[in-house]
């Protein structure tokens, strides 16, 4: 028999576990490279997570819901956005306005940004909108509180930073202070470093930083790098 003491902790114990609760239910947007790496670190956290896909049922989907925990899900984009708290654009850089325009009203709702408008050009690749993604995404969904993140390294070292060989900032843009703290820690909690940049008008310019990234690593004899922002204050 329990005693008195210990019957509310059973009692809890058997009710989180029928019932888990989650910190918050982000909706991640494309089932990719980058879909397929923030997905499962952000479950780790304990948060619930809706895949949105065009095609949830497929095997390669499954797969990666299964990977990312028991209560994790696949449904259509707008469907997994509708839900969430918080909506992950892992999906391709020249499309970002078309698919969040597609998602229905996202106001209120953190948008997460880690896409790139990417051309190729004679140099190598190239900057490809006249503003930035984040301020497409930003003007695209005007209730929602985007925030530009994640876009400036590999989807490997989302995984695994500690393979980088030491710290790896993650650049912050975004008009929202209160969204960028929430984002913040969900960087802190995967082993990287955030750091605010500033609002979604910087956006271009953390954009940027990715078209040096990949120019160094691939296509030159330079050497390769991740970003690592020293703080002065
Ligand atoms: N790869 C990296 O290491 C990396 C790192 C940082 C940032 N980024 C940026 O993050 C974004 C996603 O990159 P990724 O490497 O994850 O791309 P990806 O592997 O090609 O995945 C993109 C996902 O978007 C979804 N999607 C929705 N509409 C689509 C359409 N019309 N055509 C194709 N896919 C569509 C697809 O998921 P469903 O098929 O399930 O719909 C697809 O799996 C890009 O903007 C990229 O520049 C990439």
């Amino acid at each position: 028999m329990l005693s008195n003491k210990l019957l509310p902790v059973a009692l809890l114990y058997l009710l989180t576990s029928l019932f888990p609760v989650y910190a918050e239910t982000i909706a991640v947007i494309g089932t990719g490279e980058v879909g397929g790496a923030l997905g499962p670190e952000f479950a780790a956290q304990g948060h619930l997570i809706i895949y949105g896909s065009r095609d949830p049922s497929r095997a390669k989907v499954q797969r990666l819901v299964k990977q990312t925990g028991e209560e994790a899900s696949a449904l259509l984009p707008a469907q997994a956005a509708a839900r969430a708290d918080i909506v992950v654009l892992a999906v391709p850089g020249l499309m970002v306005e078309e698919i969040t325009k597609s998602l229905g009203d996202l106001s209120g709702k953190i948008i997460i940004d880690p896409t790139n408008p990417l051309r190729r050009g004679s140099a190598g690749l190239e900057h490809a909108v006249a503003t930035s993604n984040g301020e497409i995404i930003q003007a695209a969904a005007p209730g929602a509180h985007v925030v530009k993140a994640f876009n400036t390294l590999n989807y490997r070292t989302m995984i695994d930073p500690e393979t980088s060989g030491g710290p790896v900032s993650i650049p912050l843009v975004g008009d929202s202070d209160k969204a960028k703290h929430r984002v913040a820690q969900l960087v802190t909690g995967m082993g990287l470093e955030p750091i605010d940049l500033g609002g979604i008008e910087n956006a271009r310019w953390v954009e940027g930083m990715l078209i040096l990234w990949i120019n160094n690593r691939y296509g030159s004899e330079r050497e390769g790098f991740e970003f690592h922002l020293r703080k002065t204050r």
